[in-house]
């Protein structure tokens, strides 16, 4: 893990180090709750962002010499790339070889999905991801709630409906598989009115 923890201070800022440090500690607690395995659990929370302090050019270039699709929207907002751009880079140069925990890294910025897409080891690392933030948001302690109770179906639901408008906030246009992913947790759900209430 100190191994990982280096290769990451080369490569991220500070705070997106302290952040990575913060995922692999909900990760931990995660991996209690919903009985995934520690190590992989750690290891998958630390080195989910290890491409997310590349430049556009970089997570492009790298995306094209890894046989990474650059379909959806990867040239508008190559940000989508940081997942499987990361995934690579930890396969191949730290030799990070758990298929789980290299698609969990992969499918956490919703560039693309896949079988295991839907996980819950995978889901745990986009919760994590969200619930250690580099500042806090509202929202925080419901989804924190759910997904420490157990409830990963209502979290997910919070999860897409939630990054869906920090997005669009944002200007930033959406991903489809972020799209599908919001739609197919929708599906025949009948959701109470103050389900998306925000606390
Ligand atoms: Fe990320
Ligand atoms: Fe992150």
């Amino acid at each position: 893990m100190e191994r990982y923890r280096r290769y990451l201070a080369d490569r991220l800022s500070p705070g997106r180090l302290a952040h990575s440090l913060g995922v692999m500690r909900v990760m931990e607690e995660l991996a209690a709750v919903y009985a995934l395995e520690l190590a992989p659990a750690r290891t998958a929370g630390l080195l989910h962002d290890a491409a997310r302090d590349l430049s556009r050019d970089q997570l492009i270039e790298l995306a094209e010499r890894a046989g990474i699709p650059l379909d959806g929207l990867a040239h508008r907002q190559p940000l989508y790339l940081h997942g499987p751009v990361g995934a690579h880079l930890v396969a191949v140069e730290l030799g990070v070889p758990d298929r789980l925990v290299l698609e969990s890294i992969a499918t956490h910025s919703f560039h693309r999905d896949g079988p295991l897409f839907d996980h819950p080891f995978c889901w745990c690392v986009r919760f994590a991801d969200l619930l250690a933030p580099s500042h806090p948001w509202v929202g925080l302690h419901k989804l924190g709630a759910a997904v420490r109770a157990g409830r990963a179906a209502e979290a997910a639901l919070l999860h897409c409906r939630w990054l869906r408008q920090y997005l669009q906030e944002r200007g930033v246009p959406l991903h489809p598989v972020l799209e599908h992913a919001d739609r197919r947790r929708l599906e025949g759900q009948e959701l109470p009115d103050d389900f998306f209430e925000r606390w």
